[in-house]
């Protein structure tokens, strides 16, 4: 899938795969089906046995979780899971209506049964003296659960991961970054207007991430055809922080129809 010197593609990393459903619908439902199966292997490992995912917010996500909420109905437990979000605005109030803290309640935290305690998100709401001190104990419990066994992610219209922006360093761990203009413009929408979007945010770094045993991205739409295209294609650069993932030994690619456009055939 990488291009050649003379356009020709060449294959994705080894331990990477590429899987193209043909609706974002198809798409949620294979990455659903994907965890599932990440949380029954190790439920089946031993007595005690935890799946560890990271997590991710925004639009895309959304069909996983009502997918995994009907897996649930349909008797999957989350008893043995453990999760780990990638970033939360700063400052945000816990129960502001644009907070991820909010958010992963309502998409998937009050409609399954991971227990209380093992469902972590960064907190907006820490005072800025207590941001540093915040986020070296979110790496801890990292550290502590065992790391993360599958991280779900997304890929911002400008390429970032998480909130890490364009220009974030490889090694990156959990911090206190500054949002970019076209991250505050596309999150415009759940706080009315781009003004009232915190200029900042609480955020995995890519080390952070890079760490995770394994990686699902996910990509939905139109607007994130070209990213892909540079993520998947384009060079391996700190400019465009999906591209980073390209150096992960196991990741999977999902996309859906109109996400894979840009790519060859
Ligand atoms: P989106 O955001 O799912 O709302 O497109 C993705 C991201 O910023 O990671």
């Amino acid at each position: 899938m990488r291009e050649s010197p003379k356009g020709r593609p060449t294959p994705l990393p080894s331990g990477h795969r590429l899987h193209r459903r043909a609706t974002a619908h198809a798409a949620a439902v294979f990455v659903a089906e994907h965890i599932a199966r990440v949380i029954e292997h190790h439920a089946g490992l031993r007595a005690g046995g935890r799946a560890v995912l990271g997590l991710a917010t925004g639009k895309t996500p959304i069909g996983v979780y009502d997918e995994l909420a009907r897996l649930h109905e349909g008797g999957l437990s989350f008893a043995n899971v453990e999760t780990f979000n990638l970033d939360e605005y700063w400052p945000i109030a816990l129960d502001h209506p644009a907070s991820f803290h909010r958010f992963m309640h309502e998409q998937l935290f009050d409609r399954v049964d991971i227990p209380r305690g093992m469902r972590h998100v960064p907190n907006g709401s820490v005072p800025e003296g207590a941001i540093e001190r915040h986020a070296a104990d979110y790496e801890a419990s990292i550290t502590r659960a065992g790391g993360v066994q599958l991280q779900l992610l997304g890929i911002g219209g400008n390429g970032h991961i998480g909130f890490n922006e364009p220009g974030s360093p490889r090694s990156g761990r959990t911090r206190r970054v500054t949002l970019a203009a076209q991250t505050r413009a596309d999150n415009a929408g759940a706080f009315g207007d781009q003004d009232a979007v915190p200029t900042h945010a609480i955020t995995m770094g890519i080390g952070t991430i890079l760490d995770a045993r394994a990686i699902v991205v996910l990509a939905i739409g139109k607007r994130k055809a070209d990213i892909v295209r540079a993520a998947l294609l384009g060079p391996i650069t700190e400019d465009v922080p999906a591209s980073l993932l390209r150096t992960h030994r196991a990741v999977h690619w999902v996309l859906d129809a109109d996400a894979a456009s840009a790519l060859p055939q």
